[in-house]
């Protein structure tokens, strides 16, 4: 079995804000299944390490780094094949509030020390010199957080190979140069083709210049990113990697996402038997103390941040109400999007349901009450969201990129046999509401709708092939190391 470290800020169930906790756990989990030997390293975040000792797990190595005492705790999340090692080190990690920001929602003062810690502690473990009596042949880096492995791995030339997964390119984990001179980074790696970033220090920058392969979470956004458009300021440097980089669509986790077990829901239901899809809505309805009736029930589930088009919902959702659709949101994320959505929602009582928070069980009941689900992010590398609804038989409206445009396919451009949900390929909210429309007419239609819903449901979202991607890149990089040595 082929030893594999898999580096992450978030593992659904214990810590997530967003899909990086789902794929964190979900493509481990489907790699274990090839044959591998994934062994996912997490920062020690309370929740983690209650629920650790809880399940009577042990402490097995103990260092020091700096002036930080710090301590790897070996568990298991009950259900999952992987090991699951915790960096325990209270001064960094043991905080309320989310793994990157205060419970007022401001980023934590020391995040690059905490996550240049976390990077130290992954290096450490990736070169056998963390105690343990295991060493992996791969290390897989996910987002800024994890950037700085590679830089501590690259002047080692025995070093196990290292791939980079971009699932937001948007955060780069910038720090200002006096960061990058506390942290006491050489000097040498202070150039624009390395760490440097407008005068700044680039976490990210270290994943993307250092590691041997660099993947994105769909075909779709490794094209965008290689652009002005979506590359936040790192086009060039992709373009100047593009062989290195690939696109491998994620997948969901089909169990805890399964609309014929679902415990979430009350009432369950499966292709071609869609009664009690009705009966979820209207429980749906009833729980967010909605009319209940038979109109188009639309809804959204998501961080309120720029990226998810929150402007544009806000924009268009008046004319919807007005039309007798109803609205169900589920959101967390900035101030500034909470005041005029708590006033549609004053506004059109009946109509519009609004929950600020993050509830898990809310979530899988939204998606399975719903009868559109609204995507108009102005970039989306994957999305889990709308395959989550597409599985539900809940046909999405999305904005045509990155992995949306990869999974969402319209009766406008697609064959009817594999058309399943609407697009639109402006960025503005007259398009979104375009869109809409073609939806809601469609779904006036029983027919049409209902041949959207089966193609969305007959649809393969697991990991069960796409991890087979991974499979290729990780026998890929593995030879190319063997090669090196060989050299
Ligand atoms: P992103 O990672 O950019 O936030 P994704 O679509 O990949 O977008 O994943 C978002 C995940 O987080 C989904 O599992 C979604 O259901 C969940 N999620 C986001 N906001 C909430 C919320 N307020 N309550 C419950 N789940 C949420
Ligand atoms: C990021 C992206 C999202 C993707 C997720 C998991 O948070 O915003 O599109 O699905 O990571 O890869």
């Amino acid at each position: 079995m082929i030893p594999v470290l898999f580096v992450t800020s978030e593992l659904y169930p214990l810590v997530k804000t967003g899909g990086l906790a789902d794929v964190s756990s979900s493509l481990p989990e489907a790699l274990c299944g090839l044959g591998y030997d994934v062994q996912v390293l997490l920062p020690g975040y309370p929740d983690a390490l209650a629920a650790a000792r809880k399940a009577g797990s042990r402490r097995k190595a103990q260092f020091r780094i700096g002036q930080y005492e710090v301590s790897l705790w070996q568990t298991r999340v009950p259900g999952t094949a992987f090991t699951l090692w915790l960096v325990d080190c209270p001064l960094l990690f043991d905080r309320p509030g989310n793994p990157y920001q205060n419970e007022e929602g401001q980023d934590w003062w020391d995040n690059a020390h905490r996550f240049e810690l976390f990077g130290r502690v992954g290096a450490m473990m990736a070169m056998g010199e963390a105690g343990l009596s295991w060493t992996p042949d791969l290390v897989h880096c996910n987002d800024w957080q994890t950037g700085l492995i590679p830089v501590f791995m690259a002047p080692v030339s025995r070093r196990p190979g290292i791939i980079f997964t971009i699932h937001n390119l948007a955060y780069h984990g910038v720090f200002p140069h006096q960061t990058f001179q506390d942290l006491g980074l050489p000097e040498s790696l202070w150039r624009w083709d390395q760490l440097e970033f407008h005068g700044q220090l680039s976490f990210i920058k270290g994943g993307l210049v250092f590691s041997d392969r660099i993947t994105t979470v769909s075909p779709g956004y490794a094209r965008e990113i290689q652009t002005p458009e979506f590359g936040h300021g790192l086009d060039g440097l992709l373009r100047s990697r593009q062989e290195a980089l690939t696109g491998i669509l994620n997948g969901i986790d089909v169990r805890v996402w399964n609309p014929q077990e679902d415990p979430e829901l009350t009432f369950h239901y499966r292709r071609n038997h869609l009664k009690n899809k009705a009966r979820c809505k209207v429980s749906l309805q009833q729980e967010l103390c909605l009319d209940v009736s038979d109109g188009p029930l639309l809804s959204f589930i998501g961080r309120l941040v720029e990226q998810k088009g929150v402007d544009w919902l806000i924009s268009v959702m008046p004319e919807l109400l007005e039309r007798h659709c109803q609205f169900v949101l589920l959101g967390s994320g900035e101030a500034r999007y909470e005041a005029p959505l708590k006033q549609l929602a004053q506004q059109w009582p009946g109509q519009m349901s609004l929950t600020l928070g993050y509830d898990e069980g809310l979530a899988h009941r939204i998606t399975a009450g719903s009868d559109i689900f609204l995507m108009p992010s102005r970039f989306e590398p994957c999305g889990l969201n709308q395959m989550y609804s597409l599985r539900y038989g809940t046909v999405p409206v999305v904005h045509a990129v990155g992995g949306l445009s990869d999974t969402v396919h319209d009766p406008q451009d697609a064959d009817t046999s594999v058309a399943n949900g609407f697009r639109f390929s402006e960025a503005n909210e007259q398009s979104l509401l375009a869109a809409i429309n073609r939806a809601l007419e469609s779904y006036s239609n029983r027919q049409s709708w209902r041949r959207l819903q089966d193609n969305g449901m007959a649809a393969d979202y697991s990991w069960q092939q796409r991890a087979q991607s991974y499979d290729d890149l990780y026998q890929a990089i593995l030879k190319e190391r063997e090669q090196h040595q060989l050299d």
